[in-house]
């Protein structure tokens, strides 16, 4: 993230730096931290369901951390302002919310669900312009998340292909301008069931 949001500062790739899959918060504290020291503003946006979620199995308890904790780690550090952003609720409720027309240089998923990465990058992707970077946490060991990934690349005629950062995750810069074609969406199939 570091890397991926000096990068777009550098390159002046204009939007908002999101993350979808934010537990803890550490990945936007540190994106918060790395505009402070650039002089940079630009809106933070974090979307969690930040309370349990059905899938998680054993690691649910662990994996829910509530809305006030997050925002408690940015105060810890002095980051907190008025262009962090919380999107609370599960991503089938709060991407649809989304205005497409609002960039975002940076997008981060990080939800470990097939139904996740589906929703985020439906909704979301077409807000990327050519230049901002895409990542992926957990798309090199979660086998439901590289088939989302294969299936969205291959259904909506993406030419970029997946840089592997280590064994869990990847990114890319995004090359072309995609119109989403819906007809392609899923019906729910992990996270979005019940
Ligand atoms: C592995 S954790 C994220 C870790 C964090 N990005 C980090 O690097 O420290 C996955 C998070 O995704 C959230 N999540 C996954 N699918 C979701 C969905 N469909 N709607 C809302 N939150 C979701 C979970 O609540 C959890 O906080």
């Amino acid at each position: 993230m570091e890397a991926a949001v000096s990068e777009v500062i550098a390159q002046k790739v204009q939007g908002d730096i999101v993350e979808l899959g934010v537990w803890r918060g550490g990945v936007m504290v540190i994106a918060a931290a790395v505009l402070h020291d650039l002089g940079e503003q630009r809106n933070l946006r974090l979307f969690d369901a930040f309370e349990q979620i059905p899938g998680y199995g054993s690691a649910s308890n662990f994996l829910a951390v509530s809305e006030a904790e997050v925002r408690a780690a940015f105060d810890d550090f002095g980051l907190q302002g008025p262009h962090i952003h919380f999107h609370p609720g599960l991503f089938k409720n709060t991407v649809p919310l989304w205005d497409v027309s609002n960039p975002i240089a940076v997008l981060r998923i990080d939800g470990n669900f097939y139904d996740s990465y589906q929703d985020a990058l439906y909704y979301l992707y077409e807000s990327v312009p050519v230049g901002g970077i895409v990542i992926f946490d957990d798309v090199m060991s979660h086998n439901d998340v590289m088939r989302c990934w294969n299936d969205f690349k291959r259904e909506q005629g993406l030419v970029e292909n997946l840089n592997q950062i280590d064994m869990h995750s990847a990114w890319f810069r995004k090359e072309q301008k995609v119109k989403i074609n819906w007809d392609f969406f899923r019906p729910p199939q992990d996270a979005n069931i019940n």
